[in-house]
C-alpha cells in the first residue's frame, strides 16, 4: 500500500494519527463499517487493517475504488451494499466543518458514494484537522456539485444565477473534465456571499438539488454525528451533534 508520509494529512501527521485512534476505538467485534475516501479515511483504513490482521472481525463497504483497493490490500473483508445492509458507522473525512457540524465534502470526487454509504450507516464519524473548521460553509472556497455531463452548460448557468462562481473540475493535467466514478462531471462552486447560518446552507442545497441534471452536492447537512478534530500536538477535540 502506498501511503505518503511527512506531509500534512498523511498517516504520520500527529493530528491524523490521533483522530484515527479515536475512530478505531469505536470499532467492535463484528462491526459493519463504511470506509470514506481521502487522506484521513485512508489512514483509518490502514489502521483498521492492522487490527483485522490481528484478528478483529469486521466487514466494510468502501466509498471509492481507491478505498476499496486500500481495504483489500489491508486485508479488510468487503461487503456489497445489498438490500438489507445496515452499517454501524461510516468513518470519513470532510473538507469543511461548521460550528453546528454541517459539512462540505467531495473535494476528493467521491461525494455520491459517500452520501449513499452514509445513508446506510447508523452513525457518521468524521475525522479532520483544525484547518477544516470554518465559521460558515463555503469559506474554504469550493462546494462541489456532481452533474450529468450533458447538463453541464444549463446547470452552470443556473448555478451562476444563484450567485455562485462555477469552475468545472479538470483532470490533473488540466485538459479534460474530471470524471467521477459515476461518469459525471464536478462543478466546483464558490459562494460570493457567506452562507450566514444553517438555514442559508439548507436554502442553497435545496435550490441546487432542484436543478435538472444535478446528481448531488457536497453539502452534508445534519449528517455528522461525531467529528474528531485533530491538533498538531496530538490532542483531539470531540464534537457530538446535539439533538436529532
Ligand atoms: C472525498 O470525496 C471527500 O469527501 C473527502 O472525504 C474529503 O475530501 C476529505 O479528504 P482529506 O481527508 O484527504 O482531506
Amino acid at each position: 500500500m502506498t501511503i505518503s508520509r511527512n506531509v500534512p494529512g498523511s498517516i504520520d501527521d500527529p493530528s491524523v494519527k490521533a483522530v484515527v485512534a479515536q475512530a478505531l476505538a469505536l470499532i467492535e467485534k463484528g462491526s459493519r463499517v463504511g470506509l470514506g475516501s481521502g487522506r484521513a479515511a485512508t489512514s483509518f483504513i490502514f489502521a483498521l487493517g492492522v487490527r483485522v490482521r490481528q484478528g478483529l472481525r469486521v466487514a466494510a463497504v468502501p466509498t471509492s475504488r481507491a478505498s476499496a483497493q486500500k481495504a483489500r490490500e489491508a486485508g479488510i473483508p468487503l461487503l456489497d451494499l445489498g438490500e438489507d445492509v445496515e452499517l454501524d458507522l461510516i468513518v470519513d473525512g470532510a473538507d469543511e466543518v461548521s460550528p453546528n457540524l454541517d459539512l462540505v465534502k467531495g473535494w476528493g470526487g467521491a461525494l455520491v458514494q459517500e452520501r449513499i454509504v452514509t445513508a446506510c450507516s447508523k452513525r457518521q464519524v468524521i475525522l479532520v484537522g483544525r484547518e477544516k473548521l470554518v465559521a460558515s460553509l463555503g469559506e474554504r472556497g469550493r462546494i462541489p456539485v456532481e452533474v450529468i455531463p450533458l447538463a453541464r452548460g444549463p446547470v452552470t448557468r443556473q448555478l451562476k444565477a444563484l450567485g455562485l462562481a462555477v469552475v468545472t473540475r479538470t483532470d490533473s493535467d488540466g485538459t479534460r473534465p474530471f470524471l467521477t466514478e459515476n461518469g459525471n462531471f464536478t462543478l466546483d462552486c464558490s459562494v460570493t456571499e457567506p452562507l450566514l447560518d444553517a438555514s442559508a446552507a439548507r436554502r442553497l442545497e435545496a435550490a441546487v438539488l432542484a436543478i435538472t441534471g444535478v446528481v448531488d452536492t457536497g453539502l452534508f447537512l445534519g449528517t455528522a454525528d461525531t467529528v474528531f478534530v485533530g491538533y498538531p500536538d496530538g490532542r483531539v477535540v470531540t464534537h457530538d451533534r446535539k439533538g436529532p
